[in-house]
């Protein structure tokens, strides 16, 4: 894993936007694997930004997202079928884009549909991934056994709690969800974490410690061969 701190938040969108173009350069019609929550808005943002200025083009690639909660409906702002037209689809041109489905009556037909999408379109290229507080990628929450496929799981406490924040008080907040397993993340061929701010100094401290704690998903990227870890300096504090 190789590990890059960069100053400001801002700096490292930047850097992880680099990944993307090049890659983009490289083939066009790359499958590119997109992450939810508050660490990849900046990245958007930039990705948009490069996409105004024409200096990416998405048009020949594709994309799937991590993970959906469920139940939910698409059209549910907390939704992030919602979240991603809203921070990304809507201000690029990428058009084939693939998300667990959280209307889907049957979960389970739902996550075997999302595997063979992705094994028919050739598997993922290059893979966004942000860290919970608890160390989940995707909603791979700690576990003492993990998932390959895409699978219907229950969420943490710790990932309830930080997610309350985006819904409203009289709001039901999905305590499940539709994820990648790790095995699925894990056959990137090209996988780019962001960590940010002081409240992930601890858990990005615990990954970068090089020790694999099978209580924290994100461990297994340490056994990934072409990982790249940003951080900004306030995550990187405790490093
Ligand atoms: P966050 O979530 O970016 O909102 O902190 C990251 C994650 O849970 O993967």
């Amino acid at each position: 894993m190789k590990k890059i701190v960069l100053d400001t938040y801002q700096d490292v969108c930047c850097a992880a936007a680099d990944i993307y173009a090049a890659q983009l350069k490289t083939k066009p019609n790359s499958v590119l694997g997109l992450a939810t929550g508050s660490t990849p808005i900046g990245l958007y943002e930039e990705l948009a930004r490069r996409y105004e200025a024409k200096e990416i083009d998405f048009s020949k690639a594709r994309s799937f997202n991590l993970d959906e909660y469920y139940p939910i409906e698409k059209s549910h702002q907390q939704s992030y079928d919602y979240f991603m037209h809203d921070n990304f689809f809507s201000k690029v041109n990428l058009s084939k884009h693939d998300i667990p489905n959280g209307e889907a009556k049957d979960a389970i037909a739902e996550c075997k549909r999302y595997d063979e999408e992705i094994a028919a379109a050739g598997g993922i290229d290059l893979m966004l991934l942000g860290i919970g507080h608890n160390g989940h990628i995707g909603f791979n929450e700690p576990s003492v056994s993990y998932s390959m496929g895409t699978y219907l799981t229950e969420l943490t406490e710790s990932s309830i709690t930080a997610n309350a924040r985006f819904f409203g008080k009289n709001e039901v907040q999905p305590t499940r969800a539709l994820t990648m397993g790790i095995g699925e993340i894990f056959r990137s061929r090209q996988i780019v974490l962001i960590i940010s701010g002081e409240g992930k100094a601890p858990i990005a401290k615990k990954l970068l410690e090089g020790v694999i704690h099978t209580d924290v998903p994100a461990c297994f990227l340490l056994l990934h061969p072409n990982t790249t870890v940003f951080l900004d300096k306030a995550a990187a504090s405790l490093c």
